[in-house]
């Protein structure tokens, strides 16, 4: 038997422990694995490469060096794409040949929700059977608890703020921290907590440009009053957010004036929160989920997302953490995500608003 593996959308750290998990439990399983470059691109023009080998004709099957070497760096070995062309029916169609032509018989997609949403589409069309782990820095993927690469980006923000701080103090500074997650707050929201910044702003709250240069200033004025001993302010901007940054910090500083005593600067941390090595946390998922997706695929499920979900509904695995969810389920509950009509969404901005007063404390 073999399958394919592809990771697709922006990488996420995680993805080559994911890569070498799928790569180890299939060899285990005398299954071959084929590594698909660049994403759906590398389905289209078969691009690939073998992820495992024989040391002999009657050898086991064990994964290439590579894979094993890789499994804890960022970024993906394999290359990622956000494919224009697997958006149209013929490159679809020419995908299916070249996994004919290869004789797949399943393909493991690790990426976003625009990677899920690709997923269905081909196994719908083409009965290729298909298995999604779930793998996006911005935790916008629906049904699970989190995607791969949340938890290495989360530490990353809360080193690069913790650093942004030793200077702040210095100075006596408010910095505004920009982080990524496209249409997400989820990476300002948890770091903020974590970092103990004095604000958070995220598009999940749906405020005007106008009410966020006002709550901005209302916090710098409170949080530097003369009677308070504070040196440092620390406010989270989730990218959504639909004033962009250094339109926010010069509205902030006109609104300020030029007597004011404290100096308000901009950070924008941008793709730097995206690399590094993969944290013990996505590792550890990335092995699970791996593991769930092989078995998912033998076991003769498709057109599903293995995801981290401990209550609630999905398919129960051996593993008590990881449950396998149809993949239209997934797309469903993302877009009630980023449209704040999840119950997950609207939960996470009523403890954010609840814990407003107290961050700015
Ligand atoms: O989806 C991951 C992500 O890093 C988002 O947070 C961000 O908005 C986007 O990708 C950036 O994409 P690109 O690397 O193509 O600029």
């Amino acid at each position: 038997m073999s399958i394919g593996v592809l990771t697709s959308g922006g990488d996420a750290p995680g993805m080559n422990a994911a890569i070498r998990a799928v790569t180890k439990v299939a060899a285990s399983r005398d299954i071959q694995v084929w590594g698909v470059r660049d994403g759906f691109d590398g389905l289209i023009d078969g691009n690939f490469h073998p992820l495992t080998r024989r040391a002999g004709k009657k050898a086991p099957l064990s994964p290439v060096p590579d894979v094993d070497y890789s499994g804890g760096l960022g970024g993906t070995v394999l290359g990622s794409a956000r494919s224009q062309r697997f958006y149209t029916r013929e490159g679809r169609v020419q995908a299916a040949e070249v996994v004919g032509d290869y004789s797949l018989e399943g393909l493991i997609v690790i990426g976003g929700n625009g990677s899920m949403a690709g997923a269905h589409v081909f196994t719908t069309e083409h009965g290729i059977p298909v298995v999604g782990i779930p793998a996006s820095i911005d935790n916008d993927i629906g049904l699970t608890r989190e995607a791969l690469g949340v938890d290495t980006a989360l530490n990353t923000i809360v080193d690069a703020c913790d650093k942004i701080s030793d200077t702040a103090r210095s100075h006596h500074r408010a910095f505004i921290v920009e982080v990524m997650g496209r249409n997400s707050g989820y990476l300002a929201m948890a770091a903020a907590v974590a970092t103990a910044a004095d604000a958070v702003l995220l598009p999940e709250q749906g405020s005007s440009p106008d009410e966020i240069v006002s709550s901005v200033v209302n916090v710098l004025r409170r949080s530097f009053e003369s009677t308070r001993d504070k040196t440092r302010v620390l406010i989270l901007k989730a990218e959504g957010v639909t004033i962009a940054t250094e339109a926010l910090v010069d509205r902030v500083r006109d609104e300020l004036g030029p007597e004011s005593v404290f100096e308000v600067r901009a950070s924008i941390l941008g793709h730097l929160v995206r690399g590094g090595n993969a944290s013990f946390r996505d590792r550890l998922l990335a092995g699970r989920f791996g593991l769930t997706a092989v078995n998912a695929l033998l076991e003769g499920h498709s057109d599903v997302m293995t995801g981290w979900n401990l209550g609630g509904p999905g398919l129960e695995t051996s593993d008590s953490w990881i449950k396998l969810f149809p993949i239209e389920a997934v797309l469903e509950e993302t877009e009630a995500l980023l449209d704040g009509s999840s119950p997950v969404t609207m939960d996470r901005v009523r403890r954010m608003e609840a814990i407003q007063g107290v961050l700015a404390i």
